[in-house]
């Protein structure tokens, strides 16, 4: 199979943007050039009037909740946790989980997103079956809460997930190790998830220091801070994704660089449920990896990556008083070519020959576009996701002119819609 698509404006990956040609081989990027009029393509796209940017990274979600969406908002973390999500999240089943995660690759395709790292179960393998059929590609990890009666059958759950899923979809599927967080996994069951990390030779997904409650609640039970807990778990040895890292000291950000710790940074739901702001710049400084992520869409309450996209651009500007902060090409990196370091893919992320042919085009013929000195900046301080036109995941279309081709919209909306429904009473 091979794909033109013909004259778009294409950013590179060293920010600059040119028009160009691309060629997609399969599901590969062959040429990034103008190109021979007289080759035959299989298909061909007009690209004129359209932008092109590596498709988006969502490095930190929890899919299945977009099904409690707007179901519980404006409360604490652990009251609305405790109180209203995880009561219903208890109850969820099979079907629940299988719509819920059709909702959000629905979403998620929509606005530009073509890679995922999920925390979240029971029943992941529907998960996994979403991703087989939406196309996109996920990161998968059963959520792990050590503190619960069946702890161990969910670390099982993650061991199974793993040896059934980790490289299938054609690769678009690899699979981690989900302990929760430091509140809800104690020091033995760390060790527990260590061990099987080692056996599977597996990488990890965790919220770290996502409140100051969490923080101040770790030094009272086990007198140190998070980071200082789970490197003593040997966890961070094994290839880190961590989500929010909002407060941190000195000698945590010390512990990520060391272990080379991937920060997933959600600046929606850390605004959202007030936890703070993650210390990017002083992260960026030190040579960290920083993704973003929307977090769960009760949360947030979308998984609209260029809206996080944009809060990366402009929050730390009023942080740090300083309006060079983070560029909008760096938030654009951010939700790109850092995503995809910080979930394990190796050859996504930039637009170049060689790379997996992970695409979205924009459509600037609007008025948010117009004028166009630079599409870079219009992507982030001025557009939005209504603009994106096309997503081709692994050299495939998933959307063309607005039109999903892999997922049928109108009953997903539909099944969704009922499972939540089915769930709340309301
Ligand atoms: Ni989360």
């Amino acid at each position: 199979m091979k794909t033109l698509i013909r004259k778009p404006i294409v950013l590179e990956p060293d920010g600059t943007f040119r028009e160009t040609d691309i060629i997609i081989k399969d599901d590969k990027i062959s040429h990034v050039d103008l190109s021979d009029d007289l080759e035959v393509f299989d298909h061909t796209i007009d690209g004129r009037g359209k932008f092109v940017v590596p498709g988006f990274i969502n490095a930190h979600t929890h899919a299945s909740m977009t099904l409690l969406r707007s179901y519980a908002d404006d409360k604490e973390l652990m009251a609305w946790l405790n109180e209203d999500i995880w009561p219903i999240e208890a109850k969820m089943t099979r079907e629940d989980i299988y719509w819920g995660a059709a909702l959000a690759a629905v979403e998620m395709i929509k606005s530009g997103t073509t890679a995922f790292a999920d925390m979240y179960g029971p029943f992941m393998d529907e998960v996994a079956k979403i991703v087989d059929e939406s196309g996109l590609r996920g990161v998968l990890s059963r959520g792990l809460i050590g503190v619960a009666p069946d702890a161990d059958e969910k670390l099982a759950e993650n061991v199974d997930l793993y040896r059934d899923f980790n490289g299938a979809a054609d690769g678009r599927i690899s699979v981690m190790l989900g302990p929760h967080a430091i509140y809800t996994c104690p020091p033995d069951y760390l060790k527990k998830v260590e061990r099987e990390a080692t056996r599977l030779n597996c990488e990890i997904h965790i919220h770290m220091n996502e409140t100051l409650t969490e923080v101040n609640d770790c030094r009272k039970n086990y007198g140190r801070r998070p980071f200082e807990i789970v490197a003593e778990s040997g966890l961070f040895d094994h290839g880190t994704l961590a989500a929010h890292c909002v407060h941190l000291d000195e000698s945590e950000i010390d512990i990520i660089k060391r272990h080379n710790i991937r920060v997933a940074h959600n600046p929606g739901s850390n605004l959202k449920l007030a936890s703070g702001i993650c210390p990017v710049t002083k992260l960026m400084r030190e040579g960290i990896t920083v993704a973003l992520g929307t977090d769960g869409a009760s949360s947030n309450n979308n998984l609209d990556m260029l809206e996080e996209i944009k809060l990366a651009a402009l929050i730390h500007k009023v942080d740090r008083m300083d309006p060079l902060a983070v560029t909008a090409a760096e938030a654009i990196q951010m939700g790109t070519e850092n995503g995809a370091r910080a979930i394990g893919l190796k050859d996504v992320g930039r637009i170049e020959k060689g790379m997996k042919a992970d695409l979205v085009l924009l459509d600037m013929n609007s008025a948010a576009w117009t004028p166009c000195f630079n599409p870079a900046s219009l992507l982030v301080y001025s557009g939005n996701s209504s603009a994106v036109d096309t997503v081709i995941v692994d050299g495939k279309i998933l959307m063309e002119n607005h039109e999903l081709k892999t997922l049928d919209e109108e009953k997903v909306l539909a099944e969704a819609a009922n499972c939540a429904r089915r769930l709340t009473n309301k």
